[in-house]
């Protein structure tokens, strides 16, 4: 789709364009002198919960976590919203009211915004942000002997599925609601002070959907060790009652191909790998000689991160182990 795009805005064309529309990362960068460079990004999307306030928090996380993702600090954020004419004032004022206090969280500005009429509801926010340009985390910073450190649980697909089907678990989907809304900045700010250089954020494309664009970017085996990979409570019997969202099933078929699996990891367990996030955590690439710094540090933050593969050289490959 974007491919007739691309073309027309070569990188040579705008130098100081570091990460543009060629390159597939988590959000645009624009160097703007040697010591800062700015971080570019939007996203936005339908409801994914009932309650409007929670609807609002977790798409601004999700929007903010893209600067995070870049190793970036969110500095100005705009509204974009679609909503039905019909929906009562009080429902879109908590809609925004759950945004505007997770971009404050992030100690962001929120500076404007647009809103149009449609029937099914869409929010989300443009973020700026600032990064040095030097400390940058791409896709392609990945590196033989990294670990692979993951800074959310998995299975906010299969949460958020049951929750459509009404089969969902008032607790369970609180657990995931709480992750889903949680801020990357904590994560993201650890990995930035210890130096991380490779990372992306967990979200539609799955756990082994992001590490694969991780694995072609850097030119590097990823490895991930099942028994160590965090799911929230529940999401493993959903799994068991395939209550997977569609996108689950479409990150199997593309994805797929690209990953070896032990025998011992069933269908289901596989399935979760590929489960569909919103919201969802860090993947981060951290050298091995920094790895406990990392870990001191975002325990001093209050953030949980698990250590869950590694990285190897050869051939770009998946290997769930
Ligand atoms: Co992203
Ligand atoms: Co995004």
């Amino acid at each position: 789709m974007l491919r007739p795009i691309q073309g027309m805005f070569a990188q040579a064309d705008f130098p100081d364009l570091l990460v543009g529309i060629g390159n597939a990362d988590d959000a645009a960068v624009w160097q703007l002198n040697s010591e800062q460079a700015l971080v570019v990004t939007t996203d936005f999307f339908t409801p994914v919960v009932d309650d409007p306030y929670d609807y609002g928090a977790i798409a601004a996380a999700n929007a903010l976590s893209d600067v995070y993702a870049m190793g970036g600090q969110p500095f100005l954020a705009l509204n974009i919203a679609a909503l039905p004419s019909d929906l009562p004032a009080e429902i879109s004022a908590e809609i925004l009211r759950g945004g505007a206090e997770k971009v404050r969280e992030a100690g962001a500005a929120l500076a404007g915004g647009h809103t149009i009429q449609d029937k099914e509801p869409k929010f989300g926010l443009m973020v700026l942000g600032f990064v040095h340009p030097q400390r940058l985390f791409t896709k392609s910073g990945a590196r033989p002997g990294d670990v692979l450190v993951l800074s959310k649980p998995l299975g906010f697909g299969v949460i958020t599925t049951a929750l459509k089907r009404d089969l969902v678990d008032q607790a369970d989907l609180t657990e995931g609601v709480d992750w889903m809304k949680r801020l990357n900045k904590a994560a993201s700010q650890a990995a930035a002070t210890v130096g991380v250089r490779g990372g992306t954020d967990v979200t539609g494309y799955s756990l082994l959907g992001h590490a694969w664009e991780m694995a072609q970017a850097s030119g590097v085996r990823l490895r991930f060790f099942f028994e160590q990979i965090p799911f929230i409570q529940g999401a493993k019997r959903y799994a068991q009652d395939w209550i997977f969202p569609g996108g689950s099933l479409d990150n199997r078929a593309y994805y797929g191909p690209h990953v070896n699996f032990e025998q011992r990891i069933d269908e289901t367990s596989q399935m979760l790998l590929f489960d569909a996030q919103t919201s969802g955590g860090l993947l981060l690439a951290v050298p091995q000689a920094k790895l406990s710094e990392l870990l001191a540090k975002a325990e001093i933050l209050g953030q949980p991160l698990w250590v869950i593969g590694d990285v190897e050289a050869g051939e770009a490959k998946i290997e769930v182990g």
